[in-house]
């Protein structure tokens, strides 16, 4: 696959550095990202499925079973420790690309690529429910042999290149500077065809987090203000809201789905 970085979606750079709208707050390529611990992420994050995790889970799930998707090309974009928005593209993937930009990050995610570890088995279980997942008898083996690692940024996203995707806790989370906020958010949603399906997460209300003895910082958000980052790049909209569990995950006020088409 040509990978031709995007333009003009939301923001002018096809680089790794950053739109270059300085606010002074830490923008993503002052971050050290090689720093970050996945086995520790995904310990603290995601050992325990939990109540807020399984009804994004089941959502998401609802949603690509919804959409019509067959030998669809996907994406997730910032996948860093986690493989749970990769599960309810499965079922309807030809391909599936995992891009991420730490290496620790890249290295974890092959590792669970050629063989997914038995954490991920609950979250499997949640789209199972659904026939059309449970009709994937062995989803380590379909993932071995649809997924893909690639050490790609958000911000290099090729455009129009692919028919699904999901992006969790990214855009958010990547630094502290809303101009690569909404960079991100334009980068992914243009990487995709035109209708294409996605769903994105969000943290509500977190100023960062802790990976271990490091702190990575967020943009604080409320729910308004992603409504209508979002609302340039995509129609057919649904959004849901899912209050945070105690004990609260670092601190923040809830997590949002957003699912839609992009406008491409
Ligand atoms: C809060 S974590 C989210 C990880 C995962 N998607 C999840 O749901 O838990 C943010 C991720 O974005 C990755 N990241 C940071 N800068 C990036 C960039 N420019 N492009 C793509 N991913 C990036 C980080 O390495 C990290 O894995």
């Amino acid at each position: 696959m040509a990978l031709t970085p995007a333009a003009g979606a939301g923001c002018n750079t096809s680089s790794t550095t950053p739109p270059g709208l300085h606010s002074g707050a830490t923008v993503n390529s002052e971050i050290e990202w090689d720093t970050f611990d996945p086995q520790w992420y995904v310990r603290h994050n995601y050992s325990v499925l939990r109540a807020d995790d399984r009804e994004l889970l089941r959502r998401t799930r609802d949603f690509f079973a919804d959409a019509t998707l067959t030998g669809a090309h996907c994406v997730d974009v910032g996948s860093g420790a986690n493989l749970y928005p990769v599960l309810p593209l499965l079922p309807f993937a030809h391909s599936l690309d995992l891009c991420e930009w730490s290496a620790p990050n890249v290295s974890w995610l092959r590792t669970q690529v050629d063989g997914f570890d038995e954490l991920w088995d609950p979250y499997w279980r949640v789209c199972a429910e659904l026939p059309a997942y449970a009709a994937v008898t062995d989803p380590r083996r379909r993932l071995a042999q649809v997924g893909r690692v690639l050490r790609l940024s958000v911000f290099d996203l090729p455009r129009h290149t692919w028919d699904a995707g999901t992006m969790f806790f990214v855009a958010c989370s990547i630094s502290a500077d809303r101009a690569e906020y909404e960079c991100a958010i334009g980068r992914f949603l243009d990487a995709l065809r035109p209708r294409s399906p996605f769903a994105m997460a969000f943290m509500l209300g977190s100023q960062g987090y802790g990976v271990g003895q490091r702190w990575f910082p967020a943009v604080e958000l409320r729910r308004s203000e992603v409504v209508a980052s979002i609302a340039a790049g995509a129609y057919d909209v649904d959004i849901h809201e899912v209050p945070a569990e105690p004990p609260l995950r670092d601190g923040h006020l809830g997590m949002l789905l957003v699912t839609g088409r992009a406008r491409g």
